[in-house]
């Protein structure tokens, strides 16, 4: 979408501007500031919020420094770990940015209180956009740190319900080494693509492909659920 500005950082990382009127933007994660404010600065645009996606210091170490040169707002699912939280996120909590909708989608799994920002279909937008920080990535998914393989599975498993035109931005670029392990998997393996939709992810990412036939196959793990299919995946690629 060309109202969604990427941020690059620290080799792998990425922030996100969501340019909403011509003349204010939401960022999605923080881990540095520097990058943002040029892009406001060039841009001319005000900031009203900064929304984390979890607490890891890639994605939220930078928002003091952005609130403290901007007056944005930091919203975030996590009071304990991001101290510097202005307004406290829960799953289906929606925020109102002009007519924007962002609807906030609890995910835990990368960590217990990770969470993905959606921005609903509007006006020029006609399909949405999903921020996922690291719990889905372009070909892959985020480590799982604080949770069990299941609840991770759930949670990405209500990123794919989403519809199939939803954008999906990553908080990382791990795409070639994720098509490389998926290869490993399932030589047949789509190209990964960016930008990448919901779709896409759907046929092409090996870990939401986990309750399907073909990588039960590959798996030698026929008549077992997919949670478990997820599981051994991602304990394969943290091998990997
Ligand atoms: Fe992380």
């Amino acid at each position: 979408m060309d109202n969604v500005i990427t941020i690059e950082a620290f080799g792998d990382n990425y922030f996100y501007l969501f340019v909403y009127d011509q003349t204010s933007a939401v960022a999605v994660d923080c881990g540095d500031c520097r990058g943002i404010l040029k892009v406001l600065k060039s841009r001319n645009l005000r900031l009203d919020a900064v929304l984390i996606t979890h607490h890891h210091y890639d994605h939220a170490a930078g928002s003091k420094k952005l609130k403290k040169k901007t007056g944005c707002k930091i919203i975030s699912p996590d009071q304990k770990r991001i101290a510097q939280t202005d307004q406290l996120v829960a799953d289906g909590d929606i925020l109102d940015f002009g007519t924007e909708k962002i609807r906030v989608i609890a995910t835990p799994g990368h960590t217990a209180s990770s969470v993905c920002y959606y921005v609903a279909p509007s006006g020029a937008n006609t399909g949405g956009m999903l921020f996922t920080g690291d719990t889905l990535f372009i070909g892959g998914c985020g480590r799982i740190f604080e949770c069990g393989a299941k609840t991770m599975w759930q949670s990405l498993s209500s990123l794919a319900d989403l519809p199939d035109n939803t954008q999906v931005y990553p908080g990382h670029d791990y795409t070639q080494e994720n098509y490389q392990f998926a290869l490993t998997i399932d030589p047949e393996t789509e190209p990964p693509k960016m930008p990448s939709t919901m779709a896409y992810e759907k046929r092409s990412n090996i870990f939401l492909r986990s309750d399907d036939p073909e990588i039960k196959k590959a798996l030698k793990m026929p008549g077992v659920g997919p949670d478990e299919i997820f599981g051994t995946l991602r304990s394969k690629k943290d091998r990997f």
